[in-house]
């Protein structure tokens, strides 16, 4: 995830530009750049690695003019954040200047073929084949060698071009990247995010897949890849800068949530492909995965619950002995790692203390160590043998959600892929569940779109609960069941109440129940019950008539169309689309985050920046 601006007027275009790339730092912030034409039309530009500031302040020592330009804050996804990695990325003759916002997945093919055609390359990044293609493209039309340059590519990309030739205009193109055209006199903008240009337009034209945008001073031209016109009318945008930099959601939890979807199609483009797994990034031998005896995987936090899981996805695709462990814990306690041991560390931020202590431990003892990992470039990802990017963008809020389902994601591509290797599945078992898995963005934005409007039953259940709280003289409290491999999703489930609502909650394998937790049950607990349909469906039902006989209030969540449960007489239902079991526990975290959101919600806390918790915990 990275941001980009465009901007064609009459005004300072290095304010706005630097000033819009502060407004998309949310997207990443890992280096930043900036191009404007010169009086004499030619391209000028500036990049650095880190946040913007450090671009504006070598723009302070270094200035640059200009009323025409392109500018982006980057989140690496190829080549290390340095300054030569940092956008805009230039041509072979530094006539043309390309910003971009995406993965180019078939850039080394792409960049491989204009190397032998002559073309030099500056950078590690997918994004400067974009330039030579454009270069190569270029016959006196940038509009049209845009729209050449992008037939080409696969992956995703939002994208602003200019050419020296042509200092009068840009050209943008997107598909599955955001980019929207801000509409105004005597200028007009490009940009990832409307926070970039809301101070100085409220008219906004969303650009769509496959839609080519050429702006100059005056006009706005959108084609679509055969060069046909496509008319499209701005939309009035009413919101705040506040409300703008979330995207219109009241919190930048909500925000991610909702961002699920598009990152679990993130994750499929980039690792499947020709119903193989990719992962280019890995750096281990196959030989060296094939040979290891036993697995350990070690994290913190949301990022433990995400290895928990991943214990029983490789225990039961590659029938290889796995432990999950917290890194505190296992860092402190002679775990029994060697040379036959992969140690797989999982932390979105790369930075955590433990885990990072966690990984030099098992590397001094001789184990590989795998990575996965949201943020390239982070400790967690240099120091390890190998890394697997979860590619979930910025995480803002402190309590996780879509870092934990990318990571969630990545561990089941990463199983198949071991039971590849291991043979431990055959090839059509693994085709198949590969189907399924690329199935999960659509379920999950329907069950998302059951939430999306104000009012909705899990911000009703919220609001019950908060009465029930209050009369309870605050007894009550939240008791998370699942078994096997929803079990991890019990513990997520009540580490995002606690996390964000401060009201007491556990989770607990619901087996477990009748050696103490049942103790607790009286007319006080909430109890989330999570019985979706799997193998252990009818023992959960059994844990519900536990609850239920003692006077528990029960919150089930169930499969959709499961008419039968209902005769349990449970008090709340949250239904998720029918999934395959093993993958349930990406579909189950939605209700779990969204119940935990609205809860605070109710009680009015600082649901992004909870009290107490840091984002990167990098202190032991
Ligand atoms: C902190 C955060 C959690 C996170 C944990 C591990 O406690 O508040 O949201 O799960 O650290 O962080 P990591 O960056 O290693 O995943």
């Amino acid at each position: 995830m990275c941001g980009i601006v465009g901007y064609v007027g009459r005004k300072d275009a290095v304010d706005i530009l630097t000033k819009g790339l502060k407004r998309l730092e949310y997207r990443g912030y890992d280096s930043a750049g900036i191009a404007v034409f010169n009086d004499a039309g030619e391209i000028l530009f500036r990049k650095k690695k880190g946040k913007v500031n450090e671009l504006t302040q070598v723009l302070e020592k270094e200035p640059l003019a200009g009323t025409i330009g392109i500018s982006h804050t980057r989140w690496s996804t190829h080549g290390v954040p340095n300054d030569v990695n940092a956008h805009p990325h230039l041509d072979c003759k530094s006539e043309i200047a390309v910003v971009h916002n995406g993965i180019i997945e078939n850039f080394q093919e792409l960049k491989d073929s204009l190397i032998i055609e002559g073309h030099n390359f500056a950078s590690d990044t997918d994004t400067e084949v974009i330039a030579h293609l454009v270069e190569k493209f270029y016959e006196g039309n940038l509009e049209e060698a845009v729209r050449k340059a992008v037939k080409e590519l696969r992956g995703s990309y939002a994208i602003c071009v200019m050419h020296k030739n042509e200092p009068d205009r840009i050209i943008g193109a997107r598909l599955d990247s955001p980019l929207i055209i801000g509409v105004g006199k005597d200028e007009n903008f490009l940009a990832s995010d409307i926070p970039a240009i809301l101070e100085y337009t409220r008219d906004i034209v969303y650009v769509k897949n496959g839609e080519i945008v050429n702006i100059d001073v005056e006009n706005v031209t959108v084609k679509n890849l055969d060069g046909a016109r496509i008319e499209k009318a701005p939309e009035r945008i009413e919101w705040d800068i506040g409300q703008a930099e979330k995207g219109g959601f009241s919190h930048f939890m909500l925000k991610e949530i909702f961002e699920q979807p598009e990152v679990i199609k993130k994750i499929i483009n980039t690792r499947i492909s020709d119903d193989s797994i990719h992962f280019d990034e890995l750096k281990i031998d196959e030989d060296e995965l094939v040979k290891a005896r036993n697995i350990a995987i070690v994290a913190c936090g949301t990022a433990y619950h995400a290895g928990l899981t991943g214990k029983y996805m490789l225990e039961e695709y590659t029938r290889t002995p796995v432990w999950a462990d917290t890194s505190s814990e296992f860092r402190y306690r002679d775990p029994i790692v060697n040379k036959d041991t992969l140690v797989i560390v999982i932390s979105q931020s790369g930075e955590t203390a433990d885990t990072l202590a966690a990984l030099r431990e098992a590397r001094k003892r001789n184990a590989k160590v795998l990575a996965i990992c949201n943020v390239l470039g982070s400790s967690i990802a240099r120091e390890s043998d190998g890394v697997i990017f979860t590619h979930a963008g910025p995480e803002i809020a402190v309590a996780s959600t879509k870092a934990y389902t990318a990571q969630l994601a990545t561990l089941y591509l990463f199983t198949l892929y071991m039971a590849k290797l291991k043979c431990s599945l055959s090839e059509e078992k693994i085709k198949e569940l590969l189907n399924e898995f690329k199935n999960i963005p659509s379920l999950l934005s329907e069950t998302l779109s059951r939430y999306e409007v104000e009012g909705n039953e899990i911000a009703h259940y919220a609001r019950d609960f908060k009465a029930y709280y209050e009369k309870s003289h605050t007894k009550s409290f939240f008791l998370y069941l699942a078994r096997n491999i929803n079990y991890p999703n019990a513990l997520e489930g009540a580490l995002k109440l606690k996390e964000i609502s401060y009201i007491s909650a556990e989770g607990y394998p619901a087996g477990e129940m009748k050696h103490g937790p049942i103790a607790l049950i009286d007319e006080n607990p909430w109890v989330i019950c999570i019985a979706t349909k799997s193998r252990t469906y009818e023992k959960m039902r059994s844990n519900i008539q536990e609850v239920k006989a003692r006077g528990g209030i029960v919150v089930a969540i169930i499969t959709t169309g499961d008419e039968s449960i209902k005769s349990l007489k449970l008090n709340y239902i949250i239904d998720i689309p029918e999934i395959h079991e093993f993958f349930s526990p990406i579909l189950i975290a939605i209700p779990l985050q969204l119940l935990a959101y609205y809860v605070a919600r109710e009680f009015g806390y600082d649901i992004d920046q909870p009290r107490n918790l840091a984002k990167s915990v990098t202190v032991e």
